[in-house]
């Protein structure tokens, strides 16, 4: 995991700047902050390795010559269009009964946004803290938008390995509805055909995979199953289409979509 990055940031922006760097370095990542005449395109086309920089909308991934950040406010139309009856993913998790849900993966935070626009109460989940001091700047501008606030406000966000957090819930005999798990960005070579959305999205995915370890190096979540099983009354787990199944458990119910899947594992002794 990253543990030292840059921070580019104009001098305008440094106060701004220094918070950010206190909180990330609060949570083990020591950012050296350089102050830079002009955060531009050609300034990110000529630092194009990995870093972070601060503008007038907070902090930003860069690398490469671009920069990126979970960008809840270009959901809301892809939020409006959507339904109970329309997403597979509300089937999945039974969205209709505005269950309590822990997404224990949050990446992006784009299917919990679907997922709390759509009634869910979320616990979200997040590991990486660049990727959740990100998450936390995102959620916090979401908060003003007229359209978001109401759904931003079913989600908190948590700071943590998901094993430790799951345990701690075990502990305490905690039961949640949902325990929703996508452990896996598709994989680098899997990306063009499938994500074959937004040139936005492209981008997204490119500088998150500079950014999380490779899929080698990392656990692919097995681990997160077994423990969601003993706090959720079911568990559902995002696949790619044709990928195994989390942990070689078969699950008790599978919905297929064109590019992923959904499979659930309903734990009987907890539904009361
Ligand atoms: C494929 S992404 C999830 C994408 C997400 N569903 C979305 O809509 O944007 C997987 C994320 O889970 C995180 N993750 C993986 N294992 C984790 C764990 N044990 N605890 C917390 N976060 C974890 C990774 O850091 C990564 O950000």
């Amino acid at each position: 995991m990253v543990s030292d990055i840059r921070l580019f940031v104009e001098q305008e922006f440094q106060q701004k700047a220094q918070q950010y760097s206190a909180v990330l370095s609060s949570r083990g990542v020591k950012v050296n902050l350089e102050i830079i005449e002009k955060l531009n395109a050609r300034f990110l086309r000529f630092h194009p390795e990995l870093a972070l920089c601060v503008d007038e909308s907070g902090l930003w991934l860069c690398a490469n010559g671009m920069k990126m950040q979970p960008d809840w406010k270009a959901e809301v139309p892809r939020l409006k269009r959507s339904s109970l009856k329309s997403e597979m993913i509300a089937r999945a998790c039974n969205l209709g009964e505005k269950p309590s849900l822990i997404d224990a993966t949050a990446g992006l935070g784009h299917d919990s946004l679907l997922m709390a626009h759509l009634g869910a109460n979320v616990t979200l989940v997040e590991r990486h803290p660049i990727l959740f001091t990100l998450l936390e700047d995102t959620k916090s501008n979401a908060e003003s938008d007229p359209f978001l606030s109401s759904v931003v406000a079913r989600i908190d966000l948590v700071f943590s390995d998901s094993a430790d957090y799951l345990i701690y819930q075990a502990e305490k005999n905690a039961v949640v509805d949902v325990v929703y798990l996508d452990p896996m960005f598709p994989q680098r070579d899997q990306n063009q055909q499938a994500i074959k959305k937004q040139a936005q999205v492209k981008k997204q995915m490119q500088l998150l995979h500079m950014l999380l370890p490779e899929d080698g190096e990392m656990d692919l979540g097995d681990n997160l199953l077994i423990l969601a099983q003993k706090v959720a009354k079911r568990v559902v787990v995002k696949r790619p289409r044709l990928a195994v199944y989390l942990a070689d458990q078969e699950p008790n119910h599978q919905w297929q979509g064109d590019a992923c899947r959904f499979d659930a594992y309903f734990q009987h002794h907890l539904v009361e």
